[in-house]
């Protein structure tokens, strides 16, 4: 029967007479299936692993302390953070539309991604260990969207950040490729990871670069990430974290619309909460919340992030809306 423990053994020898004694790369993203694997590779090979994680300014309120403190802590993994906030947003000044956004966004991540894995190849070659392999997190579902293939690297661009380099000399470790996310996620709480990563739902590679509808600057990402912290914060503390999929919180960062706030009138942005609820974000149906939690994360966000005078509930089912507006 199945059992996360024996899972964890039995990928952990496998792992090592995998690697041996050559040194392997991670690229983290915060999410659950690379913390998971790359857990799973630290808890068999320890410092033979290096984990990357591409710090892009999209993330949400905490996640890099997430990753660089609890999740460094919980597991000992060597990890090198990739400071590419400013490359990422001069990229993207100016672009409006989604898909070149995504474009801009897949294509940094790897720049910055092969730049530390060249120091990394150099850095090990001068020790005698030739770095050999690249961590992923493919999962069942993953494995069997893109066609099976062993140890193929051709995972859905979409459900990555931006899909990784395919002529990459890496054999592929993947050690979650049997399993499904829940299954991943027992894994993840049996190898002491932060309930605040392993619980973690789904949020897009791209981040909130395609939660801003409109041009991405620095400004409107601290809008958009006061936001949705107080939007998160709230729907957890009103216990409906696993009966929500995924809340995006957009920022209609082009429309402006009259307000009253304090002694006088504003003109500012509206903020779009968009509940759902889904088995597979293939389909989803719009999440019925509590007026009273609503209430207070509309409160709370006009009251506390400046610029924004308006907070409206996105009604609309997938499809025809997608779950993201972009
Ligand atoms: P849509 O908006 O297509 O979203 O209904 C379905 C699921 O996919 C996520 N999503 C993305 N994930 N890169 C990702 O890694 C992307 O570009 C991307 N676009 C959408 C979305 O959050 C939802 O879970």
């Amino acid at each position: 029967d199945w059992n996360s423990g024996n899972v964890i053994e039995e990928q952990v020898q496998r792992i090592r007479e995998q690697v041996g004694s050559a040194r392997v790369i991670s690229a983290l993203s915060g999410g659950v299936d690379s913390a998971v694997s790359t857990a799973l590779v630290h808890r068999a090979i320890g410092d033979q692993l290096t984990a990357v994680f591409v710090d892009h300014g999209l993330l949400r309120k905490g996640e890099r302390e997430q990753v660089e403190k609890d999740y460094v802590a919980s597991t000992g993994v060597r990890l090198i953070t990739v400071d590419a906030a400013d490359t990422f947003l001069g990229h993207l000044a100016g672009v409006t539309d989604p898909e070149e956004k995504r474009k801009i966004i897949g294509r940094e991540f790897i720049r910055a991604f092969e730049k530390v894995q060249r120091e990394l190849v150099e850095e090990a070659k001068a020790e005698g260990e030739p770095i050999r392999f690249l961590v992923q997190g493919t999962l069942y579902p993953d494995v069997v969207e893109s066609g099976g293939g062993a140890g193929t690297a051709n995972i859905k661009s979409h459900h990555n950040v931006g899909g990784l380099p395919d002529d990459l000399d890496f054999e592929l470790i993947e050690p979650l490729r049997t399993l499904f996310k829940d299954e991943v996620r027992a894994i993840g709480r049996e190898l002491g990871l932060p309930e605040a990563i392993v619980g973690r739902q789904p949020f897009p590679g791209p981040g909130l670069g395609i939660r801003i509808v409109g041009e991405v600057t620095a400004d409107r990402l601290e809008i958009l990430r006061d936001a949705d912290a107080i939007a998160r914060e709230e729907l957890s503390a009103a216990g409906l974290d696993s009966e929500i999929w995924q809340c995006p919180v957009v920022l209609l960062a082009d429309v402006r619309s009259v307000g009253v706030q304090g002694d006088g009138r504003t003109y500012g942005h509206p903020i779009v909460l968009r509940p759902v609820s889904s088995e597979d974000a293939m389909t989803a149906d719009w999440t019925r919340l509590p007026y009273d939690v609503l209430s207070k994360i509309s409160n709370r966000i006009t009251n506390e992030v400046r610029e924004v005078n308006r907070v409206v509930l996105d009604v609309t089912s997938k499809p025809p809306g997608t779950i993201e507006w972009e």
